[in-house]
């Protein structure tokens, strides 16, 4: 083991505590085995037969890269524990500037390559990589400002136009620690039927907010939210593993840090209600003693009519949280669980019609802290297979839903299919106050405790 590894999960620890980060996750959420892996392995080669480039400089050759890549977090105002926008900051810290790229921890991008090409996809060609790993090995020189040729940096996008935005009702910081997940319930306004065709997330308190969920809840599900709310003496009420806690919803969004939220698929809507109301699930973890109050808000383009409903197709083998037969063994490090279906079948009141084909816009993968890599695909009628989404490395911290540059048609007769892995050995267990658990037999459920193996595709009828 080298001192860049020690040195950047060291720091690593340092960062998550100012961040209010994932620290009862660090077991797979930073600092994994994976990483540490991957840093023996890169170390396990012979030093550097490769050829390393020597005439680089920060402003001709790093300096594009990280506008592109990294300035979108690593500026200021942005989540990235510190700024990576002058040439002083990039070399005062730029071993760990390499190691994190070079095991792509960094820009943290979760779906592999060789799949499909994503809206927003920021991570680094090999190429990009070699030029900041070369540069830094080959003294980091500075080179001269009239050579930058960057664009300026992007920033997370968002809607293109807001009509609406709701706010948690009340500001709420009575957090359990260190993580608490609560729903909160606001009503929708709308006093005619329309349709909702993009969504912006903004987390009310950055130090706390670690992932935000948007649903919808049409009004004949109302009065079980009304229930849940009651049951609990604070506002909104507990809910770890989802908002639904057996409530009929619809997915709306979700948010996690850097991500950009932008329209819906040109022309497609998700229908609401007048009488539905939005819930939102907080995962707050809190590192502190005494946080702000947090109060996320959520902005809307709203529409009246669309070309096109955006639907749903959930990914999820309803008898694994039925019979409980998603059974991963404690000790076990390499656990699969795998399901496909023909979706014109239909699952959990959702289907495609039979004979239409229809076009696949996002895809989405959910696993709790166990959770290892991810794989969601097409079983073609004619016994071929179309990757939708590949995780080789899953971290619980980084997940999101992913929008196909190209939209991905879905034929009848075809099969989804969604896989997990899980490692439940003793090294990818969960510290819980600072201590590392002991592996326990896992099986489906809401908790920290229990796994899940749940996917999404969103499509439009052709
Ligand atoms: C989506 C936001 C985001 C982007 C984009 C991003 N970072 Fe980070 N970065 C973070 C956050 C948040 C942390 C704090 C640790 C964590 O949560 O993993 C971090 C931590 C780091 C660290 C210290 C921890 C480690 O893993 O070594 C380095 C170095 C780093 N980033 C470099 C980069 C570089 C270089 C890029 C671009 C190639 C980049 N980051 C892109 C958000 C981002």
């Amino acid at each position: 083991m080298n001192t860049t590894t020690t040195k950047s999960l060291g720091w690593k620890w340092m960062v998550l505590g100012a961040l209010a980060g994932c620290l009862v996750f660090l077991g797979t959420g930073c600092g994994s085995p994976s990483d540490i892996n991957n840093n023996s392995n890169s170390n396990a080669n012979p030093p550097d037969n490769r050829n390393v480039s020597t005439d680089l400089n920060y402003y001709k050759d790093v300096k594009p890269i990280l506008n592109r890549s990294c300035l979108s977090c690593h500026s200021s105002g942005g989540i990235g524990p510190f700024e990576l926008t002058s040439y002083e900051q990039v070399k005062s810290i730029k071993s760990l500037v390499a190691d994190a790229v070079k095991t792509k921890r960094m820009p943290p991008w979760q779906p592999g390559d060789g799949c499909q090409e994503y809206v927003g996809d920021s991570s680094l060609s090999e190429k990009e990589i070699k030029t900041i790993v070369d540069w830094v090995e080959s003294g980091a020189k500075e080179g001269d400002p009239s050579e930058d040729q960057s664009q300026p940096p992007v920033k997370p996008q968002g809607i293109s136009r807001v009509d609406l935005t709701l706010k948690m009702n009340e500001a709420f910081g009575k957090f359990k620690t260190p993580d608490d997940y609560r729903c909160f319930v606001v009503d929708w306004p709308k006093t005619e039927k329309m349709f909702i065709t993009g969504t912006q997330i903004v987390p009310g308190n950055l130090k706390v907010v670690h992932h935000v969920i948007a649903v919808v809840v049409g009004p004949s599900e109302v009065d079980k939210l009304a229930k849940l709310e009651a049951q609990d003496p604070e506002p909104g009420y507990e809910c770890y593993g989802s908002p639904a806690q057996g409530i009929r919803v619809t997915n709306l969004s979700s948010w996690v840090p850097g991500a950009s939220q932008i329209d819906f698929p040109t022309g497609a809507g998700i229908p609401v209600e007048p009488g539905s109301k939005i819930v939102l699930q907080m995962h707050y973890n809190v590192l502190s003693g005494s946080p702000e109050p947090d109060q996320t808000s959520i902005s809307f383009k709203i529409d009246s009519k669309v070309d096109k409903v955006l639907k749903l197709l959930p990914l999820i083998n309803p008898q694994w949280p039925l019979t409980q037969s998603m059974k991963i063994p404690a000790g076990v490090s390499e656990q699969k669980h795998s399901f496909s279906y023909d979706p014109a079948v239909g699952l959990l009141g959702q289907s495609v019609t039979k004979s239409k084909p229809v076009l696949i816009q996002t895809a989405n993968l959910h696993m709790h802290t166990r959770g290892k890599s991810g794989k969601i695909w097409i079983k073609r009628k004619d016994g071929s297979q179309t990757c939708l989404l590949n995780i080789p490395r899953w971290d619980f911290n980084w997940q999101g839903q992913y929008r196909f540059k190209t939209p991905v048609l879905l034929e009848p007769g075809d099969q989804v299919a969604i896989e997990c892995t899980f490692d439940n050995s003793a090294e990818n267990q969960p510290i819980i106050g600072g201590k590392k658990q002991k592996p326990v037999d896992l099986n489906w459920g809401e908790g920290t405790n229990d796994e899940m193996c749940l996917g999404g595709l969103t499509f439009v009828e052709q």
